[in-house]
């Protein structure tokens, strides 16, 4: 089996370097027509040129392959708006849209300004958010695309310093929970990466060297592809690093009833009950949960 993007168009946000542009090639490769959009800034977000893009689809071209670069933000409304428009002016339609344009401000929470900690979740999320929004009437109008989020194990789980990056990144995973429910009934699939790679975003944090000669990026883009494919799944998180690749989902444990008159007293009591997760399960979306609830409730 060869999984083929021909005829598909695929923006790919932030492709001038790192995981971006190892998408943005295979896609190439496998008859993608892409949009390779990169601001061209440092890892902090600021600076910026179009040449990162550029070099990126004279790859693309020199391979044989359909490409177009755009210079701007995710960040900024128009700018995204610009980015779909680019596409569908080029190759006349977006099917597939991988979000992974991405800065870092890591500090302490304490000493972490609000600029750094706004200047983040512009990017990753209300970023990611411009980018969907501005793609999401042309695909509901064709009933059909597919949409990756990059989420990270610093969202999922916690990192020292990362408190910005950590709450930008989990909020994709709510936004993909949402849009996979809209974007379903639509031929709309909606799926996260939680990836693991050696680019400058990780040069700097003091994994050794032989660890990130394995942490190829290489390595991450087949599940990306995967999660934008036909057969795609819809509100799938896969974390993927160094040939590694797995399903990550939110559960929640079995729980116990207190009764109607439930006190702190009783939740205290009740700890160890109410945190084993021995029989934990997923939920499909939000109100499986109050559903649950009345149905285990002792009558
Ligand atoms: P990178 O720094 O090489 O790539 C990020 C790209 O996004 C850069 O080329 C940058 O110019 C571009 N960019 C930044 N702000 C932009 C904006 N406003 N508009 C358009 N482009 C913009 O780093 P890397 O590692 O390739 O990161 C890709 C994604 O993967 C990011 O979302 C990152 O948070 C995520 N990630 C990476 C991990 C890793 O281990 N490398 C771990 C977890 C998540």
């Amino acid at each position: 089996m060869s999984i083929r993007f021909d005829g598909k168009v695929a923006i790919v946000t932030g492709a001038g370097g790192g995981l971006g542009k190892c998408h943005a090639l295979e896609l190439a490769r496998r008859g993608a027509k892409v949009v390779v959009n990169d601001l061209g800034g440092a890892v902090d977000g600021t600076g910026g040129s179009s040449a990162a893009a550029e070099e990126v689809v004279a790859e693309i071209k020199d391979m044989g392959g359909e490409a177009i670069a755009n210079g701007g933000s995710v960040s900024d409304r128009a700018g995204a708006k610009g980015l779909v428009d680019d596409a569908v002016k080029a190759f006349g339609t977006v099917d597939i849209l991988i979000n992974n344009a991405g800065i870092l401000r890591d500090k302490t929470f304490k000493k972490m300004s609000e600029d750094d900690f706004e200047a983040v979740l512009n990017v990753h999320l209300v970023g990611s958010m411009y980018c969907t929004r501005a793609a999401w009437p042309v695909m509901e109008a064709k009933g059909y695309g597919r949409v990756v989020m990059t989420t990270s194990s610093s969202g999922l789980y916690g990192n020292f310093g990362q408190s910005n990056y950590g709450a930008a990144k989990l909020g994709l995973v709510g936004l993909m929970n949402t849009l996979k429910l809209e974007g379903g009934r639509k031929g709309i699939r909606v799926n996260t990466i939680a990836p693991v790679a050696a680019t400058r975003m990780t040069a700097d944090i003091g994994i050794p060297a032989e660890i990130m000669e394995k942490l190829k990026p290489e390595l991450v883009t087949p599940a990306v592809l995967y999660l934008c494919s036909e057969d795609a799944p819809n509100g799938m998180i896969i974390e993927a690093g160094a040939g590694y690749y797995a399903k990550v989902q939110v559960v929640e444990g079995k729980g116990v009833h207190l009764g109607p008159n439930a006190t702190v007293d009783d939740v205290a009591a009740n700890i160890e009950r109410i945190g084993d997760m021995s029989e934990a399960t997923p939920f499909g979306q939000g109100g499986e949960v109050t559903v649950k609830i009345f149905q285990t409730m002792p009558s």
